[in-house]
């Protein structure tokens, strides 16, 4: 009785250290600390449900070392190395394996149901079964993702003939098996499991395989969604408080930002549901093509422009991540600070490859918070703003998502540059930028182009500024 109180306590705090971690993860402040906190929660968690009247786990104990050893180690050695560009083929990665666990408990669960192992209730089995079906989502979903976010198949939308109506077929026959094994209490062959199974894993593959693109990052958020809902499914099951609440902490946590993806990028949540999410993209990508001349401007008279500014924006993109180029700009600012100029960084929320990319890479070079204006604070300062500075940004700074309604970002919203005084562009070339298409900032009035590397051009800025 008393090692059962004891182990509620412990579930008590593992569970409020979920809560405080999460809470303390939406401000980069804190994120560092609110992550540590939730994994030490985690490691509470299990060890109290390792002790706890976990059935068959006191004869497993060997097997569970071994798993949770390998899995720590891998787990360490795979964060350590991950480059910062590569943290959404990671996540997914991680996703899938999270995705693959569901599978496995909702497959066994069927599988001792049909034997006659077990006899859950109708409630019950629909439970496993929403979780072997969107567990098997997130796991075939999350490595497809992986393959194409890393280049492993091409990250282009693989599309069969009516795409869209197979992907509602799929999902529409997944529950109907769903409603008949609940039905029928589990009187089922293994065969039906098994085909269950593989209709479900299916289904996953497909539902991901016509999106890529710059729709990515919100399939992967949306599939992380639905491994937080299967494992709260698996708590259901068990009786495990505290994977219930981990699971819908993960839950709703995904969903959210899911949500906020969509709106950044003007999407709908029902195009991502039903797998016909930015089907249209690319094709309107013939877009603008050449649109006349470019300005370039050198490096002194780039300097001399900054220095003599009162307001200058810096607009961090995936070039700066690339080019890790976040600390020479954090000494660009500080030396424009000291003559007087102010300086801001506006932040677009699908900057870079991954959620919060530009946040995190700006806390790492000590950038100020208050400092950070995101995308409803940025528009409004542009046209008070003498410079803006854009480095190694391209579609979240191009003016055809207000312009162009064939182009396959029309309708994202965009952070307004080109209504400041000047634009000075960052970048080594003329390539496009993860949407693929051409950016009319670049021909701008306004605009002027620093050629180069992003680290190395702000490396001499600041030299220049410095010269002053
Ligand atoms: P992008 O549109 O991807 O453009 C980045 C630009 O950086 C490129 O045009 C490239 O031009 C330049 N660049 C690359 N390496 C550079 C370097 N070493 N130095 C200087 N410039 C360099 O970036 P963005 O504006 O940040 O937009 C992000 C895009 O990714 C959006 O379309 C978004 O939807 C998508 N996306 C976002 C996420 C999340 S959640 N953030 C995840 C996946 C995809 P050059 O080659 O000419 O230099």
């Amino acid at each position: 009785m008393y090692l059962k109180f004891a182990l509620d306590i412990v579930l008590l705090i593992a569970a409020l250290a979920f809560i405080i971690g999460l809470r303390q993860q939406s401000s980069p402040d804190t994120a560092r600390r609110g992550n540590l906190i939730s994994g030490l929660g985690m490691g509470l968690a299990i060890i109290a449900v390792l002790f706890g009247p976990l059935q068959g786990a006191v004869n497993n104990y060997g097997w569970i070392a071994g798993g949770l050893i390998a899995g720590s180690i891998i787990g360490y050695y795979a964060a350590i190395k991950v480059k910062m560009t590569a943290m959404p083929q990671f996540v997914s990665l991680f996703n899938g394996f999270g995705g693959a666990c569901a599978v496995l408990l909702g497959t066994i669960e069927l599988y001792r149901a049909s034997a006659g192992i077990t006899s859950p209730g109708v409630g019950e089995l629909l439970i496993i079964c929403f979780t072997l079906l969107f567990g098997s989502v997130a796991f075939t979903g999350s490595m497809l993702a992986y393959a194409k976010l890393d280049g492993i198949v091409n990250d282009a939308k693989i599309t069969l003939p009516r795409h869209q109506l197979i992907n509602t077929f799929l999902l529409i026959l997944t529950c109907a098996i769903s409603i008949y094994i609940s039905a029928v209490e589990g009187d089922i062959s293994l065969l039906f499991v098994g085909t269950f199974l593989v209709i479900s894993l299916i289904y996953g593959f497909s539902f991901v395989a016509p999106i890529g693109g710059a729709d990515m990052p919100v399939v992967i958020s949306l599939l992380n969604s639905f491994t937080g809902l299967t494992s709260a499914a698996a708590g259901l099951i068990y009786g495990s408080q505290i994977m219930l609440l981990g699971g819908i902490l993960v839950g709703a946590a995904g969903t959210i930002l899911t949500v906020m993806m969509c709106n950044a990028m003007n999407r709908s949540l029902l195009n991502v549901i039903i797998g016909g999410f930015g089907s249209t993209a690319k094709s309107g990508a013939a877009a603008a093509g050449s649109q006349g001349p470019i300005k370039e401007i050198s490096l002194p008279d780039a300097a001399i422009l900054l220095y003599y500014s009162k307001s200058v924006v810096i607009v961090p993109g995936y070039g700066l991540a690339v080019a890790q180029a976040q600390k020479d700009c954090r000494e660009l600012d500080e030396q424009l600070e000291e003559n007087g100029v102010s300086v801001k960084y506006a932040i677009h929320p699908v900057a870079g490859r991954m959620p919060g990319h530009m946040n995190v890479l700006l806390a790492e070079a000590d950038v100020p918070y208050p400092k950070l204006l995101d995308l409803d604070e940025s528009n409004p300062v542009f046209p008070q703003t003498d410079v803006v500075i854009v480095v190694g940004a391209n579609d979240v700074v191009n003016p055809a998502a207000q312009t162009e309604p064939g182009s396959p970002i029309y309708g994202m919203p965009v952070l307004e540059v080109w209504k400041a005084k000047h634009v000075i562009v960052m970048k080594r070339g003329m390539s496009k930028g993860y949407a693929g298409v051409e950016n009319p900032l670049f021909f701008h009035e306004r605009s002027k182009m620093l050629f180069g590397d992003a680290k190395e051009t702000m490396q001499k800025l600041v030299k220049e500024v410095k010269a002053l």
